[in-house]
């Protein structure tokens, strides 16, 4: 699989730098593609940020994320423009919803393997090509905010929401810097 690295951070500034200055100026696909996973992670972080300090046993955390998650994906979609879409996805999913294609697969198996043997481009955005579309995969690892959710020991108050609401629950049990998955975004080529 022929894989292409980016930097993120450096090419986000760029890329809204670019716009700001000069209002119309079109964005390279890459800066775009980078744009829309920006738009998904940033609104799901601080908002999950924002219920973690103002509850954090993380009950009401998980009740924003179970009833929200879904509608804040489906919101930042529909600013997209159409030939575009932002998802996220992982190798183990807590909602069904989520689950990987093949080729997200393939790609996320990679990143799990070189997080494992610590390489440097780990963490680094991978530009993908299908016949499609040209995808963007941002990996994410377990912090310590995430295990609250995700990790070994998952209190029995939020062990409950995650059972009546994800019948196909397998996302706990991980470690603080394992890999949990991507935020995906997809430029449809046109
Ligand atoms: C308060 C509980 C909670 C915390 C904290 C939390 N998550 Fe989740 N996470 C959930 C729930 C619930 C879902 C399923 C929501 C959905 O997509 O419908 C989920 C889904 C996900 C998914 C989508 C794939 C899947 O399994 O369905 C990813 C990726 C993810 N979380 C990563 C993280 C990361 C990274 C962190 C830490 C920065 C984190 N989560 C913190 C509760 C949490």
């Amino acid at each position: 699989m022929k894989l292409q690295l980016f930097m993120a951070s450096l090419l986000c500034t760029a890329g809204i730098h670019a716009s700001q200055s000069h209002g119309t100026k079109t964005l390279s696909e890459s800066q775009e593609g980078i744009k829309y996973i920006k738009m998904l992670g940033g609104t799901l972080k601080s908002q999950l940020k924002a219920q973690l300090q103002a509850d954090p046993s993380g009950l009401g955390a998980i009740g924003f994320c179970t009833a929200q998650a879904q509608p804040i994906t489906d919101e930042v979609n529909a600013q997209l423009p159409d030939y575009a879409n932002v998802r996220r996805t992982s190798l183990r999913t807590r909602n069904s919803m989520n689950k990987p294609d093949e080729k997200d697969i393939e790609v996320m198996k990679e990143i799990e393997d070189s997080i494992k043997h610590k390489r440097a481009a780990a963490m680094m955005i991978r530009k993908v090509n299908t016949k499609e579309a040209t995808r963007y995969y941002k990996p994410l690892v377990i912090e310590a905010a995430c295990l609250k959710c995700h990790g070994e020991n998952i209190s029995p108050e939020i062990q409950a929401v995650i059972q009546e609401s994800y019948p196909d629950e397998n996302a706990s049990h991980y470690t603080l810097g394992a890999f949990r998955g991507v935020i995906v975004s997809e430029i449809k080529k046109r």
